[in-house]
């Protein structure tokens, strides 16, 4: 039987529009879901809504709607976007069902009838938008230290959570524990909440009716993080007499959270459980925050992206590749119009989709349209052949740690490795003799298995963009999609029809599309317009493109009949090259021997003079048309990069 994989997102509170910031959490749980699936597991993938409390109750009475009627609503337009961004939960629990309430009232009669919940009275300063109770300490300056806003002294009749009692079990259990909460930045933080010392928790409320009433004393109702944490059990039924899912899936294998509630997860949730004799889940995550302008996305401050409008513009598997690739999942990232676009062009448009129609036309023009078998294999195709074969156990690799843009990375060092073997192969120049058709055959047939590997591999992230591909190269048959497919290179792959279709991802007029979306601005942003607004700026990852390399001059020649041209032979660290340089008429060939120089290495192959030329030296040239070639200060080995 496959093993079981239980994944959850926070549920999202319903009391407001969701924004890109959110839809971060679910695109990376139904990546990982999907990432689980296709390689085997029994997985169980749980998000939902977060409905009770003040907030809600106080937006529904500013709507004339009753706070059941208003959530109903938000929900619809949450499941809504889900479908739009293809996100396939198993389950969603919306914590005003039956099913939840029956839960959380269970759990607070037996915490109290055991005593780790018990009846005292509250005083101190609350945050009415947090729900949160705080200590004169932890609200400095009179502000709620997770808001900043503004605190109010407040005393209530309460019951109270005995957090206290498992604090040295809790530090304990982190200490012994070391994956339980990651990324690992995140557990000191945790310890010296712990350590400077827990005080019990107020786990009840009667300044608003919009919740759980406790079954024990039905004019309270229940703290909503106690009633929110809840739902990863009551979601599988946990004591009910179904509980089946409970008994498969629980503990849960990660929690992804984001980091301001990493808390929550890691304090209050594992004390429940460990109140209520569960075992705690193998993972919490606390992943980074999406920053626009400097500052965390948030209805207060106007600066909500609207994922369904960029899903519209530009497709959904596009939006999630961006927000997986773009930052570490840990850490915080800018959101900004402007690296979305670039990415869309540059990864999507150009290296994902120039291959795959590169490939296509390219077997429809030389073999009318039927995948070639392999003919004549060489050096290059066998190291092709091992890094694709290599790939699957990395990107799985980095998934096991939740490492999405290093997945991405690698599958889109594939691609471009593959965009370099075409270059390198030149199949054009193959196609005109008869003895180039043999080597043409396997370039074609290592290119279409290529393209088979990564749309297979893509799917997790872009759960779209496979069968476009695979539906270009022809090939439908299930076990040429599948996981397992990917131990081996597949000669099936050859015979299938391929079809042009469009464009994988459609170049987007960047700046065009800048000046038609209406990114919301903040103060920081607007501050450095002008600098942003210099038509030649690049990107740090458009730069990363350029592969610039040390290389040695090996051998050095005049071109017959150039006044211009050195051709040189290079040791560029993994083979040697020729390229053609225009610096004949200042430095001789004698002059060019043994000096280290700047390759730009993945310039496109030109052929000048009947010679192929692989790339391109660096040299300084003045207006009075000297020129001086780029040398390096002191010796490093061929092959170095530099930027
Ligand atoms: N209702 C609670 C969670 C209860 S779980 C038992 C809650 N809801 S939330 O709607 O405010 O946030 C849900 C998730 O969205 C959190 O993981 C949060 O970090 C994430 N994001 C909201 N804005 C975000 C960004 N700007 N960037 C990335 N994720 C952010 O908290």
């Amino acid at each position: 039987m496959a093993k079981t994989y239980y994944i959850t997102t926070p549920i999202y509170y319903a009391n407001d529009h969701l924004h890109i910031g959110h839809s971060y959490t679910s695109v990376a749980a139904d990546t990982m879901a999907r990432f689980k699936r296709l390689t085997g597991w029994d997985v169980r993938f749980l998000t939902g809504t977060d409905e009770h409390g003040q907030k809600v109750e106080n937006k529904a009475k500013a709507a004339g709607l009753t706070p059941q009627a208003y959530v109903d609503a938000i929900v619809r337009n949450i499941q809504a976007l889900w479908k739009r961004m293809d996100i396939e939960y198993d389950d969603f629990i919306r914590t005003t069902e039956q099913r939840h309430e029956r839960v959380v009232q269970q759990v607070y009669e037996r915490l109290l009838a055991q005593g780790d919940i018990y009846k005292s009275e509250y005083e101190g300063l609350y945050c009415t938008p947090c729900e949160s109770f705080w200590t004169e300490t932890q609200a400095k300056g009179g502000v709620c230290p997770d808001c900043g806003r503004p605190v109010q002294p407040a005393r209530e009749e309460s019951y109270f959570l005995r957090l206290s009692k498992y604090q040295d079990w809790l530090i304990d259990y982190i200490e012994r524990n070391p994956a339980f909460i990651q990324p690992q930045s995140r557990v000191n933080e945790m310890l010296s909440f712990l350590r400077a010392g827990l005080n019990d928790l107020c786990v009840s409320r009667t300044s608003f009716s919009w919740g759980i009433p406790l079954p024990f004393d039905p004019k309270h109702v229940a703290y909503v993080w106690i009633d929110a944490l809840t739902n990863y059990i009551s979601a599988l039924g946990y004591g009910s007499e179904d509980d089946g899912l409970y008994q498969k899936y629980w503990p849960a294998d990660v929690h992804l959270v984001g980091k301001e509630i990493v808390r929550f997860h890691t304090i209050y949730w594992p004390i429940m459980l460990k109140m209520l004799d569960l075992p705690l889940p193998r993972q919490v995550f606390g992943h980074g925050w999406l920053i626009i302008g400097g500052e965390k996305i948030g209805s207060s401050r106007g600066n909500m992206v609207d994922p369904t409008k960029l899903c519209d513009r530009y497709g959904s598997d596009a939006i999630r590749y961006f927000l997986l690739r773009e930052l570490p999942f840990g850490a915080d990232g800018n959101f900004t119009n402007a690296s979305l676009l670039t990415r869309i062009n540059a990864d999507l448009a150009n290296d994902l989709g120039n291959l795959v129609s590169r490939t296509v036309a390219m077997i429809e023009r030389y073999f009318n349209g039927n995948i070639p078998a392999p003919e004549q294999d060489g050096e290059l195709e066998r190291t092709l052949e091992e890094h694709l074969l290599a790939l699957p156990a990395e990107v799985e690799r980095y998934m096991n740690g939740l490492q999405f843009s290093g997945a991405l990375s690698a599958i889109w060092r594939v691609i471009g490795e593959c965009n370099k073997y075409i270059d390198l192969t030149a199949p054009w120049i193959l196609a005109k003799s008869e003895e180039g058709r043999g080597k043409l055959a396997s370039v074609l047939f290592h290119l279409a298995e290529a393209a088979r590997f990564i749309a297979t591999l893509i799917g997790p992230y872009m759960p779209r963009t496979p069968a476009r591909v695979l539906g270009q190269l022809g090939i439908a048959e299930p076990e040429l999609m599948s996981w397992e497919s990917l131990g081996a290179i597949h000669k099936e792959t050859a015979g299938h029809s391929v079809k042009k279709g469009d464009a994988l991802f459609p170049r987007i007029d960047i700046e065009k599309e800048l000046a038609s979306l209406d990114q919301p601005q903040t103060a920081a942003q607007s501050e450095s317009a002008p600098e942003t607004e210099r038509s030649d700026v690049i990107t740090i990852d458009y730069f990363d493109k350029i592969k610039l390399i040390t290389a040695g001059v090996l051998a050095a020649e005049r071109v017959p009949k150039s006044d211009k041209l050195l051709k040189l032979t290079l040791d560029a660290g993994d083979g040697e090259r020729t390229v053609l340089s225009g610096i004949a008429k200042y430095y001789t060939p004698e002059q060019m021997v043994g000096k280290t120089v700047i390759l730009l290495a993945n310039l496109e192959p030109r052929k000048m003079r009947g010679i192929i030329s692989e790339g391109m030296i660096l040299a300084a040239s003045d207006d009075a048309g000297g020129l001086r070639l780029l040398t390096l200060d002191g010796d490093i080995k061929e092959g170095s990069s530099v930027g």
